[in-house]
């Protein structure tokens, strides 16, 4: 079993206006509503590749009510922790006429330490030697930095692997506990690292140091110019075909849905290679966060090229 992570979800509500200005009335010309946060689009991808996850997610309030419901809608389970106050909405506004993305991100509801050392004993509890754990996204307000690592020390106990996808403290203090996968883009690796990885060179020599200190996969991924993936067994450069791209948003999220899913399938390592960078191509290709085309995926995948370094 696949479970996703997500402490501080949102409901993902985008506006189209035409013509977009500030200090005036604008009129959305149509409006809808998604079930967000990095660890949902995790499971909806999977969901799309014909895997199976668990959602994990904090959710309060109606906008807490929207994802579960809205995530059951599509075949996903949900396991919901309820916080106090109301899940956030974060607001796109979207305009197709002069090609502008503006986002109002909210804050979240705060969570407190005892309800995430609870959701984390329930979930220690249901998770079985083999799964996969996938802790996904920025930590919400009242959880401390070294949340993380923590959940990733208790899952690994459980028996599960970790796969870690965080930037800021919450991946700085989150590798401590040496998840089984991590996927940084080449910023978020240099943020870590307290230096900029301006050349492959530079992002190798990184990924690999971080294999040196135990964290078993490392795949950095370079936004159009595909990915390197570090392990114990070698290094290789990935590269997608080109495609037509429509948001780049969530392109991340859906690579290490890819690898969650071939991991848990036990496909051979060169396909879950493949299977990454084609989903990551494939979703580029989806306007906002919506999950990649299983035909998009399965087109792309054999012009993926992998070389090894
Ligand atoms: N412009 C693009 N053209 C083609 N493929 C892309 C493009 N941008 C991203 N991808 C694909 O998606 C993968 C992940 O993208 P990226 O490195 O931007 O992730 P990220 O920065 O973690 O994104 P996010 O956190 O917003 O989901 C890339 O390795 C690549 O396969
Ligand atoms: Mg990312």
């Amino acid at each position: 079993m696949i479970y996703t992570v997500t402490l501080n979800p949102a409901v993902d509500k985008t506006v189209y206006v035409d013509n977009f200005a500030i200090n005036t009335v604008n009129r959305a010309t149509s409006v809808r509503q998604d079930a967000g946060g990095k660890g949902i689009n995790v499971s909806k991808t999977i969901q799309q590749l014909g895997g199976s996850s668990t959602a994990v997610a904090v959710l309060g309030g109606p906008a807490g009510s929207f994802i579960s419901s809205a995530l059951n809608e599509m075949g996903i389970a949900v396991r919901a922790f309820s916080v106090a106050g109301s899940t956030r909405t974060n607001t796109k506004v979207v305009d197709l006429a002069s090609k502008t993305y503006t986002d109002i991100n909210e804050p979240g509801a705060a969570v407190t330490e005892e309800l995430l050392s609870d959701a984390l004993a329930i979930l220690a509890l249901e998770v079985n030697p083999g799964d996969i754990v996938v802790l996904s996204g920025s930590l919400p307000a009242g959880a401390p930095a070294g949340t993380y690592a923590t959940w990733a020390r208790t899952c690994r106990d459980a028996g599960a692997r970790v796969f870690l996808d965080a930037d800021g403290d919450a991946l700085t203090c989150g590798i401590a506990a040496k998840p089984y996968l991590i996927k940084p883009n080449e910023v978020e690796l240099g943020r870590m690292l307290g230096r900029e990885l301006r050349e492959i060179d530079d992002i190798l020599g990184a990924a690999r140091e971080l294999v040196e200190r135990g964290i078993e996969h490392v795949m950095v991924s370079m936004g159009g110019e595909g990915a390197i993936f570090v392990s114990t067994r070698g290094a290789w450069r990935l590269r997608q075909p080109e495609v037509e791209v429509v948001s780049t948003v969530g392109a991340g999220d859906s690579v290490v849905a890819a690898l969650a899913y071939a991991t848990s399938e036990m496909k051979p390592l060169d396909e879950a290679l493949r299977l990454s960078m084609a989903v990551g191509a494939a979703t580029v290709m989806r306007p906002g966060t919506e999950p990649a085309r299983r035909e998009d995926v399965e087109r792309l995948f054999e012009q993926v090229t992998i070389e090894a370094l």
